[in-house]
């Protein structure tokens, strides 16, 4: 299940997100916003940021005018590795590399073509594990304790 979630700056974008992953059978939950309503992106990426770290969402996808704001949000709850992207190669890497559960996008950044590219790409890259593993566990530590206790260089 992917959490999705906008602002209103992000609301067109993530309707087409939303188009996109139903018409792949891909399942999601949209959280809002549900208008072009102005509204606050930390609300909406705190929502998406809680389906994800509880395990509720495998992953999230989150759209503001940036696609700064909302990932800054998100990357404030525990567990949660936010991306903001603007092309697939950060995408991917992100995944294969850092484990991003979360890909935040900027409506008035990237095109919606090369939007819906970016997930496309991100949803199908895997998290390779080993030494990306170990790494992204002394991300876990500084975000657990401040520091990195044990398993750094
Ligand atoms: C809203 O105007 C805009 O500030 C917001 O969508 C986002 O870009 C913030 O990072």
């Amino acid at each position: 299940m992917i959490a999705l979630a906008s602002d209103h700056a992000g609301f067109p974008l993530k309707n087409a997100i939303a188009q996109y992953l139903t018409a792949r059978e891909i399942p999601f939950s949209d959280l809002g916003t549900h208008t072009g309503e102005r509204c606050d992106y930390p609300e909406y990426g705190l929502m998406a940021a809680t389906a994800v770290a509880s395990g509720r969402c495998e992953k999230g996808i989150l759209v503001c005018g940036t696609g700064v704001g909302i990932g800054i949000a998100a990357n404030k709850v525990k567990g949660i590795r936010c991306v903001t992207c603007t092309e697939p190669y950060s995408a991917v890497l992100s995944r294969k590399h850092n484990d991003a559960n979360m890909l935040s996008l900027g409506a008035r950044v990237v095109g919606e073509g090369l939007a819906l590219m970016i997930v496309e790409q991100w949803l199908a890259a895997d998290f390779e594990g080993g030494r990306h593993g170990q790494r992204v566990g002394l991300i876990t530590q500084i975000e657990q304790t401040g520091e990195i206790v044990s398993g750094g260089r």
